[in-house]
């Protein structure tokens, strides 16, 4: 569904002029299911399922490329603030999770501030001999060096009841529909993950201050490059198979956009009937994992009994690995988890079809390397 809705809400507001009066009810609409899509997300991330790409990173850079996006949802009436020591140093983690944390924090923040108010983010390096570990019984901490990440806010703070409960999975105390209760479970998962840890100090009026410690590490930075932005365009036919309309019409719809001719089905077995009686051959299929009637998997072995030449991209909101451990889809076929982007789709499906036949597309250019996006997994060495 959020695919559906952040899909074609961005060609939405990509049609309509800056001036135009519907354009903040459809930012409004984006932004609300860009937050449900995060909802999501933090669930996955808090059982522990997401698949993850864990980097050497800059701890500011990280920080520091966040900036814009939290002056954005923080509003004019919060002050925020950075102070980045360039001594904090290199940390092992996902970007996307780390990301997750600080907005995450800043969205608390935020919600503490009603009225307006500070937010400061600092970075440091600290040093955590064993004696520190002994004072704080319960949780391992490794003696050593760690780049800290420090928020701090001058919101409402918490109780002692709040602030004991604050890291407990679905514990709010915001009204129904405003929270989930995710955030701080979110944060506390991911640190943990990341061989960090987290701390809360908060007073009831005084504020509060979160303090993030991950490990510091120093190899050499080796994050796998950003994507392209917009994906090489193609002609091919591309069929679709997808038994929710409107995730199978984004789909279709961003292909096309990219040069590629659309064929739809809503089920495998329409699907397998295009196939055998379509006058122009199908270079490419996109399929759904979970639908009724036949799955992901068994589609894809019929299909490759009419043709074993096609390749199949398959997708699903559910995550790579869970979906391969339930026999939904084959181990090591390309994978796309939902909701994602008409760009993370395009270039897919672009390198797929170029590892077939490197010269067939509309450019000549070689092979891409590297994933196209973070959200897209299983693509074997070339
Ligand atoms: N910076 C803060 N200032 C004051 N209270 C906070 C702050 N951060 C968290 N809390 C309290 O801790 C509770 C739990 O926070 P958490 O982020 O886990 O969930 P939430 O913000 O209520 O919902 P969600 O994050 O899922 O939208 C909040 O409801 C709030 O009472
Ligand atoms: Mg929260």
């Amino acid at each position: 569904m959020m695919t559906a809705i952040l899909g074609f809400g961005g060609f939405v507001l990509g049609a309509l002029d800056s001036e135009h009066p519907q354009r903040s009810d459809v930012q409004e609409m984006v932004k609300a299911a860009t937050r449900a899509a995060t909802i999501t997300r933090q669930l996955l991330a808090f059982s522990r399922r997401q698949v993850l790409l864990p980097s050497v990173l800059e701890l500011n850079s990280v920080v520091s490329d966040l900036t814009r996006m939290l002056g954005t949802f923080l509003g004019a009436d919060i002050q925020l603030s950075m102070r980045l020591d360039p001594k904090a140093g290199r940390v092992h983690a996902d970007r996307g999770q780390l990301e997750q944390v600080i907005v995450n924090l800043a969205i608390n923040a935020r919600d503490a501030m009603p009225t307006g108010g500070r937010l400061a983010l600092e970075t440091s390096d600290v040093m955590l001999d064993s004696s520190y570990a002994t004072r704080h019984p319960g949780v391992t901490i490794a003696p050593g060096r760690y780049a800290m990440l420090v928020l701090t806010d001058t919101g409402k703070g918490m109780d002692e009841a709040t602030r004991l409960s604050a890291f407990e999975p679905f514990y709010t105390t915001k009204p129904v529909g405003q929270g989930t209760g995710l955030g701080l479970s979110t944060v506390y998962g991911i640190m943990k993950q990341s061989e960090g840890f987290v701390w809360l100090y908060s007073e009831p009026g005084l504020g509060t201050c979160v303090k993030l410690y991950l490990p510091s590490v120093t190899d050499p930075l080796n994050e796998v490059p950003p994507p392209e932005t917009s994906p090489r365009r193609g002609h091919e036919t591309v069929l679709i198979v997808e038994d929710e309309g409107t995730v199978r019409a984004l789909a279709g719809r961003a292909l096309q956009e990219s040069g590629y001719t659309i064929l739809e089905a809503p089920n495998g077995r329409a699907a397998l009937e295009l196939v055998r009686n379509q006058a122009t051959p199908i270079d490419l299929v996109v399929c759904d994992v979970i639908m009724p009637e036949m799955n992901g998997r068994e589609f894809g072995r019929l299909l490759a009994l009419e043709n074993p030449r096609i390749p199949v991209i398959y997708m699903s909101g559910y995550p790579g690995n869970q979906v391969i451990e339930r026999g939904l889809m084959p181990p090591e076929a390309p994978f796309v988890e939902k909701p994602f982007t008409a760009a993370s789709l395009g270039h897919m499906v672009r390198t797929l079809l170029d590892r077939r036949s490197p010269f067939k597309g509309d450019e000549t250019a070689p092979l891409t390397t590297g994933l196209p996006d973070s959200n897209v997994m299983g693509l074997p060495p070339f």
